[in-house]
């Protein structure tokens, strides 16, 4: 109800300002042309009722908790308002919930310049990867597909589904399996089936030639309810003391062969000493957060006090080449280093614009320090302290489109710029350009 009501006030705030603005406002376009979105009904088998099988797969962790509020998860500690146990598969609940937000839904598809499909993709690849119907996942998508064709069938004719977007929220490599009558090692095929094609999917990780996909944030632990919350933090992180020249959270790194996670390890095992050629500036060269075993997945202040003291993040590839990671430290003003480019710069275009990657992260590529020997603390001792302050600056200014804010809110907080923003602005950019590609 509450909800309704600010919906409503936020529409009516919005239409208030563009009718107030006098003479010329018959000439000034409409606030919500080309950016109209039509939310599809779909039954609750793509939605709703997957929520009740978050404690089916005994392989994984009971995910029920992390359902709480609607998808942010359960608060870090009674008293917090911003910080939550947020799973990165619940992104797909998160994106919903914000989609429902939006002052510019409407409820007739001809109008619509997108179409968003509520369809909780990822969660529905449970029982493929994990369950059940491990032996056709390369069903996964077409019990959606033929809903779609069977039921209103000219919302998707209208465009053939290039207007269609939904969130997948997993790496796009776990939904990317070919086509084959052979059970897959890993993975569905949703985004290898042709009837798919033409919709956008927005994932956690794109492919290294992606079609369809495009790579949005990680959801880290952060959503702030109102601005001040988000100011403060932003405060509090520009204030933060980096004693730590860099920090490297996560696991791995303990094989015997030459890889830049082990070369990582070899460098910061020794790290408790101020950097070699360091004028002081730093009281330790490396910081390591041990994450083995999922034990930082759901447990923020595990990494989030380290990163606010280091000045730079190591950002290794993991299993996939990104990882969740590069944002909590985005967030902790803890500058990225990135070992390749698939870790960031060809996947979170709409984030992490290309033009600017450089002036908020560095790139060491991995095979200089993996079979050259170079050294990761020389390069990053490299780098002047007014430049390093700089690059801090510049990853404090990003913060809050890299997070997802709390949905809710007040208008005023609404109307700041967040991860999900971005990525509904990118999409309804994108869905453009294809149908002009198309018409032409
Ligand atoms: C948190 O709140 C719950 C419910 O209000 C209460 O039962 C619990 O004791 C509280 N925990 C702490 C650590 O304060
Ligand atoms: C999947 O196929 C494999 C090999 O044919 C079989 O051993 C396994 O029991 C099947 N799994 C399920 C859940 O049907
Ligand atoms: C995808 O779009 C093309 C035209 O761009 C169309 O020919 C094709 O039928 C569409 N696919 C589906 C499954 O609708
Ligand atoms: C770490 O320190 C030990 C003892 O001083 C030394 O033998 C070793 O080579 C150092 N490791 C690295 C990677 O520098």
């Amino acid at each position: 109800m509450a909800t309704t009501i600010s919906f409503f006030v936020a529409l009516f705030l919005s239409v208030l300002g563009l009718t107030r603005s006098d003479p010329t406002a018959a000439a000034i376009p409409d606030g919500c042309s080309g950016r109209r979105i039509h939310v599809r009904r779909l039954p609750p088998r793509f939605n709703l009722d997957l929520l009740a099988t978050c404690a089916d797969y005994p392989l994984l962790e009971d995910l029920c908790p992390y359902l709480a509020n609607h998808g942010l998860g359960r608060p870090t500690h009674n008293r917090s308002r911003s910080w939550f146990r947020t799973d990165p598969l619940m992104l797909e609940l998160v994106f919903h919930r914000r989609v429902l937000e939006l002052p510019c839904l409407t409820p007739d598809p001809d109008l619509a310049d997108a179409v968003f499909l509520p369809y909780y993709a990822g969660l529905d690849a449970l029982r493929y990867l994990y369950g059940r119907d491990v032996n056709s996942s390369a069903d996964h998508g077409l019990d959606l597909y033929r809903f779609l064709r069977a039921n209103d069938p000219g919302i998707w004719e209208r465009r053939s589904g290039h207007d269609h977007f939904l969130v997948m929220a997993r790496p796009a490599w776990d939904f990317s399996q070919p086509l084959s009558n052979d059970p897959p090692i890993w993975g569905t095929s949703f985004l290898e089936l042709p009837e798919f094609y033409n919709v956008t999917a927005l994932t956690l990780e794109a492919r290294a030639w992606p079609w369809q996909e495009q790579a949005i944030p990680y959801p880290t632990s952060f959503h702030p309810p109102d601005s001040p919350l988000l100011e403060s933090w932003m405060a509090r992180v520009r204030r933060s003391r980096r004693t730590a020249l860099m920090l490297f959270a996560g696991g791995g790194g303990i094989s015997a062969a030459p890889n830049i996670r082990r070369s990582i390890r070899l460098e910061c095992e020794n790290g408790t000493e101020a950097p070699p050629s360091g004028s002081g500036y730093y009281a330790k060269t490396c910081d390591f957060v041990d994450c083995s075993n999922g034990i930082c997945e759901h447990n923020p202040i595990k990494y989030m006090r380290p990163m606010l003291k280091a000045a730079f993040c190591l950002q290794p590839p993991g299993d996939t080449p990104t990882r969740r990671s590069t944002f909590d430290s985005l967030l902790a003003g803890c500058i990225p280093v990135f070992f390749e480019d698939q870790s960031a710069r060809s996947q979170y275009q709409w984030h992490m614009p290309e033009e600017e990657f450089d002036e908020f992260s560095v790139t060491i590529p991995k095979e200089e320090v993996v079979y050259k020997g170079l050294k990761i603390v020389d390069v990053l001792m490299g780098i002047p302290i007014e430049r390093v302050k700089r690059m801090r600056e510049k990853v404090v200014e990003m913060i809050p489109r890299i997070i997802y804010r709390k949905h809710g809110g007040s208008p005023g907080f609404r109307s700041t710029i967040d991860a999900f923003d971005v990525a509904v602005e990118g999409t309804l950019k994108r869905i453009k350009a294809r149908l002009e590609e198309d018409s032409v």
